[in-house]
């Protein structure tokens, strides 16, 4: 059996890419940050979503000798020019206190900022960038990077307990009626930005260890 490493210190984060790469790679053991002895994960400063990616996926492989996934996402509110955007972990400010407590912060935040923006003009999406980084059969770093769309809109109020970050204000195209965060896990997989990303990678992570 091949091991890699999933690199996300996002325990809501990881707990969705971990159930998603499960049963698309039945032959790999997925590695998370309890089951290594060191991760220090870097400060995520690349200006956009693929380099940050990468800059975590490379971390994590140097840490570990293990070939790495890791993910950079947020939300991008046409209305605002594409913020939170990579800034949408920490849009309140630097992460303090309980990710619940953050999450709360970032949400009331972008209602203030779009109060005056009408329906028709709160649209955006939520993107993910995910990055694989490996040791090539000449032991020399491999890397590549794909990256997945979820379209919809940001709504006035929070509504649903699934899921975390923006989820309650976002209603997915895909999903008329009902936010990400109310939508089932399977639901949610299946349309997601993480989910699209992680289904195209996968084939790519299976043909790079084979
Ligand atoms: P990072 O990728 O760890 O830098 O953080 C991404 C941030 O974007 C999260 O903390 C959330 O605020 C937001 N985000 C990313 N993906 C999702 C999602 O699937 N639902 C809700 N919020 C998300």
């Amino acid at each position: 059996m091949s091991r890699i490493f999933v690199a996300s210190r996002n325990a809501k984060k990881l707990a969705e890419m971990e159930r998603i790469l499960a049963p698309l790679m039945p032959d790999v053991v997925v590695v998370g940050l309890d089951d290594v002895a060191f991760y220090d994960e870097p400060v995520e400063d690349a200006p956009t979503f693929e380099g940050n990616a990468l800059l975590k996926a490379r971390a994590g492989f140097a840490a570990t000798g293990l070939p790495t996934v890791s993910d950079d996402s947020g939300l991008c509110v046409d209305a605002l020019n594409g913020m939170p955007g990579v800034l949408s972990a920490r849009w309140s400010g630097q992460p303090r206190g309980s990710t619940l407590g953050q999450d709360k912060r970032n949400n009331t935040l972008l209602l203030d900022q779009l109060l005056d923006v009408p329906d028709e003009r709160r649209t955006g999406y939520f993107i993910c960038a995910v990055a694989f980084v490996w040791p090539g059969a000449d032991g020399i770093e491999q890397s590549l990077v794909v990256e997945g769309r979820m379209t919809g809109r940001v709504l006035r109020e929070e509504r649903g307990a699934s899921g975390f970050g923006y989820d309650p204000l976002f209603e997915p195209d895909a999903t008329p009626g009902r936010t990400s965060a109310e939508l089932s896990v399977e639901e949610k997989d299946a349309v997601s930005h993480r989910g699209q990303a992680l289904r195209e990678i996968v084939p790519r992570i299976a043909a790079a260890l084979s």
